[in-house]
C-alpha cells in the first residue's frame, strides 16, 4: 500500500506519552507514598537530643522524647519506625551482655513507643553491634578470630524474645548469621509470640555506606576480625546473595530486606522475581549522607535527588523502604497538600 501523504515518517513517537504533566501523572508507574516509607530512630538515655554530622537532619532523640516523636510519625501516617540504641559506653563489654538486660534502653523505648502509638508499626534490630566493646554483631569465637555463629544465635534468640515482648511488631535480625531465622522463630514461637514476625536483612551486604550509622550508634572498633565481611555478604556476589536471601524464606521470615538500596537494586530486582514475600529495602545512613554532601555544596538538588533515588527503590522491586529521608519527605508532602 501507498503511505498517504500526510503519513509521518514517524509513526510512534514515544513522547505523545510526555506531553503535559497531566498526561505524564496518567502513565505514572512508581509512586512514593508516605505509608511506604519507614523511619530509623537513634536513642539515647540523656536529656537532650544530639546532632548527627554525618547525617544532616537526624537526631539522637532522647528515651523521654521518644513516645512523643513516634506519636508524629504515627500522624504523618508513616509506615513505620526502626529503633537503634546508642547506649553508654560503660555498659559495652566482649559478650554484648547489656542486650540481654530486660531493662536496656531500647526496651524501655519500645514500650513508650507502643504506648503512644499503637498503630505503628515497630521494627527492632537484632545484633550485638551496639552492645559489644569490638563492635561486631554477635560474639567473639575463644581465640578472638571470628564471630562464633552458633553461640551468637542463642543470645539473638534470646534477645528477640525481649523485644518482641517489649511490643516490637518485627523483629529485625541484621547480623547475617547462619540459620538464625530458623532459632529466632523458634524462640518466638516457643514463647508464646507467634504473633511477632522476622523482617530478615537478608541480602545485607559488607558495605562501605554504613560509616556514618557507626557514628550514629556510636559503634566500637577494636578485637576480633578487622571488618564485618565474615558474616555480611561480598558486593561481588550476586548467586551467592539469592541463595542466602531465600534461606531465611525457608526458616520463616515474613519480610526480606536488600541492604543497601541504590547499589544494590539488581539484587532488589531479582529477589523480587524469586520470591512472593515482601521485599523492605533500606536506603542506609552512607547513600542519605552522599545526597546531602553533594548537596550542601550545590551540587546536587536535595528533594528531586532524595525523590529520584526513593523512586528507582521502588520501581526496582521494593514493597516498603527504610530511609533517613521518611520523616522530612512525609513533612513536604503534608505541607504541600494544606
Ligand atoms: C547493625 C546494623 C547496621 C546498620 C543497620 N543495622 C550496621 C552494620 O551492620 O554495621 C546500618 C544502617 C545504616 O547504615 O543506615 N548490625
Amino acid at each position: 500500500m501507498k503511505p498517504s501523504e500526510n503519513a509521518s515518517r514517524l509513526p510512534i513517537r514515544p513522547r505523545r506519552l510526555r506531553k503535559s504533566a497531566a498526561v505524564r501523572a496518567l502513565v505514572r508507574e512508581t509512586r512514593v507514598e508516605v505509608s511506604k516509607l519507614v523511619q530509623p530512630v537513634f536513642i539515647i538515655k540523656g536529656d537532650e537530643k544530639e546532632a548527627i554530622a554525618s547525617l544532616p537532619g537526624i537526631f539522637r532523640i532522647p528515651l523521654k522524647d521518644i513516645g512523643t516523636h513516634a506519636s508524629e510519625l504515627a500522624d504523618l501516617g508513616l509506615g513505620g519506625i526502626a529503633v537503634f540504641p546508642k547506649i553508654d559506653p560503660a555498659l559495652k563489654d566482649e559478650q554484648g551482655t547489656e542486650a540481654l538486660n530486660a531493662d536496656t534502653l531500647v526496651l524501655r523505648a519500645i514500650r513508650e513507643i507502643k504506648k503512644a502509638a499503637p498503630q505503628l508499626p515497630c521494627f527492632s534490630d537484632i545484633a550485638l553491634d551496639p552492645y559489644t566493646t569490638h563492635g561486631h554483631d554477635g560474639v567473639l569465637t575463644p581465640d578472638g578470630s571470628d564471630v562464633d555463629n552458633d553461640a551468637t544465635v542463642e543470645i539473638l534468640c534470646n534477645m528477640a524474645v525481649l523485644h518482641a515482648q517489649a511490643g516490637a511488631d518485627f523483629v529485625a535480625p541484621s547480623d547475617m548469621m547462619d540459620g538464625r531465622v530458623g532459632a529466632i522463630r523458634a524462640a518466638l514461637d516457643r514463647a508464646g509470640l507467634s504473633q511477632a514476625g522476622i523482617m530478615a536483612y537478608a541480602a545485607k551486604f559488607a558495605s562501605a555506606y554504613y560509616g556514618p550509622f557507626r557514628e550514629a550508634v556510636g559503634a566500637s572498633q577494636g578485637g576480633g576480625p578487622a571488618d564485618k565481611s565474615t558474616y555480611q555478604l561480598p558486593p561481588a556476589n550476586r548467586r551467592e546473595t539469592l541463595r542466602d536471601a531465600l534461606l531465611d524464606e525457608q526458616e520463616g521470615a515474613d519480610i526480606l530486606m536488600v541492604k543497601p538500596a541504590l547499589p544494590y537494586l539488581d539484587i532488589l530486582h531479582e529477589l523480587r522475581n524469586e520470591t512472593r514475600l515482601p521485599i523492605a529495602a533500606y536506603q542506609v545512613s552512607g547513600e542519605y549522607a552522599q545526597i546531602h554532601a553533594a548537596a550542601q555544596n550545590g551540587w546536587l538538588d536535595l528533594k528531586k535527588a532524595r525523590d529520584e533515588s526513593l523512586t528507582a527503590i521502588f520501581r526496582a522491586g521494593a514493597d516498603f523502604v527504610f530511609t533517613y529521608f521518611a520523616l522530612a519527605y512525609a513533612r513536604n508532602i503534608a505541607q504541600n497538600s494544606l
